[in-house]
């Protein structure tokens, strides 16, 4: 909670499972009301301040779409624009952005940026990518999942096995799939594999909401998966390791025709691209019938727009019964 009482949406675990439910519900919403041509005008007259310190199609492109849709205005800002964090500090510049706009969405390079911005704010503000988290992805992530259910299976019924580095998406999305009571596999090899501080959140979730946890470097536990899931080998910072993790990763852990197949023939592919084909994922599987991963971008708008109304109005908890 920030000074007025307002919600930031730094991680999903700062949510219950109820809240997140609830997001994909309006998401639901609204992208009906999308399709409908008749989205409700909930952020009117508003905006959203969007500060990208690294470049973005989707999270740029869906939040100041959403913004617009919903009636307000998104703002897009480089560092190169502002001052962030240079000639004024971190908590200075939420401070005063919160006394212009309604929202502020930043991708950073560090948690700490975001963290800083949101210390004094007083409007949520919305973490559009850190080095550790990736949660507005992790819901267009959920809600893919959730349209593409199988048969007669809920969203706890699912096991998603992410194969490769534990990037910010694998983290975000180990901790809502155990939120979520699913069992989440991660499949790297050793080196890289994810810290313990994260292993510990996943369990704990484990044990509230009956999920299971599954470490390995062992790629035949993919059989049976329902969701396979890649994501790049290296990020922004870790160029210099670049052909280390490249040799490490390649050939084994991309995902390819052959691992789907042994995953599964229902088996669905997930990234939340840009894809570096032919690196960690095949071009022949980002183009198979069983990838969603058109969807999983597409559904990055319906997040955006279900996080600005979300963040931006108070919900009862149940309807009173004038309204039932
Ligand atoms: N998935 C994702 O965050 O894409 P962008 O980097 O294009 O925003």
């Amino acid at each position: 909670l920030n000074k007025e009482g307002l919600r930031h949406f730094l991680k999903t675990q700062d949510y219950t499972k109820k809240e997140l439910e609830d997001i994909l519900h309006l998401m639901k919403l609204l992208k009906d009301a999308r399709h409908d041509n008749a989205i409700p005008q909930l952020f009117k007259g508003k905006s959203v301040a969007m500060i990208f310190e690294q470049p973005s199609t989707r999270t740029r492109v869906s939040f100041e779409t959403a913004a617009t849709l919903l009636g307000g205005h998104g703002l897009f800002l480089s560092p190169k624009d502002i001052h962030l964090g240079a000639k004024e500090s971190l908590e200075d510049t939420g401070r005063v952005l919160s006394r212009m706009v309604d929202v502020i969405m930043a991708r950073v390079d560090k948690h700490e940026t975001v963290a800083g911005l949101a210390a004094n704010a007083s409007v949520p503000v919305i973490n559009g990518l850190c080095d550790w988290l990736h949660p507005t992805q992790i819901m267009a992530d959920l809600f893919t999942m959730v349209e593409h259910l199988p048969e007669g299976k809920k969203l706890e019924d699912l096991t998603v096995a992410f194969v490769g580095d534990a990037t910010n998406v694998c983290s975000s999305l180990m901790f809502a799939c155990t939120k979520f009571g699913m069992t989440f596999k991660h499949i790297c090899p050793e080196q890289f594999k994810a810290p313990q501080e994260w292993v510990d959140i996943a369990l704990n979730n484990c044990e509230t909401y009956g999920g299971k946890l599954v470490i390995t470097n062992n790629t035949d536990e993919v059989a049976g998966c329902d969701i396979i899931v890649a994501d790049s080998f290296y990020w922004f910072g870790q160029e210099d390791e670049k052909e280390v993790r490249l040799s490490t990763f390649i050939p084994e852990f991309v995902v390819t025709e052959e691992l789907m197949a042994k995953a599964g023939k229902d088996a669905m592919f997930m990234h939340c691209l840009p894809a570096n084909d032919q690196r960690e994922c095949t071009r022949e599987v980002m183009e198979s019938s069983n990838s969603i991963i058109f969807d999983e971008a597409e559904n990055r708008l319906s997040a955006q727009m279900a996080l600005l109304v979300y963040l931006t109005h108070k919900f009862i908890e149940e309807p009173t019964e004038a309204v039932r």
